[in-house]
């Protein structure tokens, strides 16, 4: 092990959306639904779905490559790629593994993680404290998802709330105390996992002509649930990571939550106090685009001019397992 590195500071950001824009007069096109429904009930308009051949890693490589980039680094440099997403190239091997090849990274650790909408909190607390552990140096952290490739477009209750994209991070290592990740809360509730899942094309049931023809491989979710659950917990976790650090809600200048439902975001604003003026949102033009939403948001709104050096940042999240996560940053 090396010498212990205090902070873990965010580098580098970037973000990819697919070109092919799908509007809601488009949706209703393919599923008995509306433009007035889906804004009144979302505040999605359009979304981006990704084109034929286009897959997550795909996307993830052109969020990463901008990434890379902008934190001006060699990719020799990267020791680490975690991929948060629910919808990987394949079941095996990672999409992290994929992305490495792609990007011609160095023969370093790749690995995937699963936390569905949660994915990327819980993949920059991951790499943070890989790095804070001297083990790691500069970790490209990736969040995307081709939630195309699960929808049933079929069902209307569902298919127009999500879209494709990616978003990625560079993490590094530095000196400077109290700047940067401060701290990340991640959490998780298994107990009633048909609350938002995908039933068909694991273990517990393969895929089969029956699998398919039940339309089991598609996301299948308790909409209002979801909605109440979602509201809580992020509320909760929230104000959870600003007590444990010491700082109020006033105290923050910008909250990142997952882009899932502008009701949520409303509903979460009240909870925790907070003017919706604080908060920075895109789903109206990209809708859940699942493990990559809040890097989606936060690329945007860091080149913006939204996020300034020394400004205290939250990013809170809410997804499938069920999980659950909020990450607390103080930008360098
Ligand atoms: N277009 C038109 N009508 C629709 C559509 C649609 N796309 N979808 C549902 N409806 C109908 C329903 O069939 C129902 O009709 P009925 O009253 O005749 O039965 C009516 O609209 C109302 O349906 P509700 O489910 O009551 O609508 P609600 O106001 O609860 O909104 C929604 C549904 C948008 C799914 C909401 O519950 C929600 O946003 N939940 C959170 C889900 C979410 O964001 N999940 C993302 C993953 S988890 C996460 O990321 C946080």
């Amino acid at each position: 092990m090396s010498q212990f590195l205090p902070s873990v500071i965010i580098t580098g950001t970037g973000a990819y959306a697919p070109a092919n824009v799908v509007t809601n007069d488009d949706m209703a096109k393919i599923v008995d639904t509306s433009d007035d429904w889906i804004r009144s009930r979302s505040g999605i308009s359009e979304r981006r779905f990704a084109g034929d051949g286009e897959s997550t890693s795909d996307m993830a490589v052109a969020a990463a490559a901008q990434a890379i980039d902008a934190a001006g680094i060699d990719r020799s440099e990267i020791d680490l790629v975690i991929v948060a997403t629910m919808t990987p190239d394949m079941p095996f091997p990672s999409t992290a593994c994929i992305v490495q090849s792609k990007l011609g990274l160095g023969n370093i650790t790749a690995f995937d993680l699963q936390a569905a909408c949660s994915g990327f909190i819980y993949a920059l607390n991951t790499g943070s404290n890989m790095l804070r552990s001297g083990a790691y140096k500069k970790a490209l952290i990736i969040g995307a998802d081709k939630m195309s490739s699960v929808l049933d477009f079929e069902d209307r209750t569902t298919c127009v709330l999500f879209g494709d994209g990616a978003s990625a991070v560079i993490l590094e290592a530095s000196d400077s105390a109290g700047v940067g990740i401060l701290d990340s809360i991640t959490g998780s509730d298994g107990s009633n996992p048909e609350l938002l899942y995908q039933p068909a094309g694991g273990s517990s049931l393969p895929a089969s002509t029956e699998s398919v023809t039940a339309r089991q491989h598609y996301i299948k979710m308790n909409g209002k649930e979801i909605f109440k659950l979602a509201v809580r917990v992020m509320g909760q976790v929230s104000c959870d990571i600003l007590e444990r650090n010491d700082y109020n809600t006033a105290q923050v200048d910008l909250v990142i939550p997952h882009q899932a439902n502008m009701r949520i975001i409303d509903s979460l604003a009240k909870r925790i106090h907070l003017p919706l003026e604080k908060f920075h949102n895109n789903l109206d033009r990209f809708g859940n685009t699942s493990g990559a939403s809040i890097g989606l948001a936060l690329d945007e709104a860091f080149r913006a001019g939204r996020i300034r050096t020394g400004d205290l940042v939250l990013l809170v999240a809410f997804g499938a397992g069920l999980t659950w996560g909020s990450t607390l940053i103080k930008w360098q």
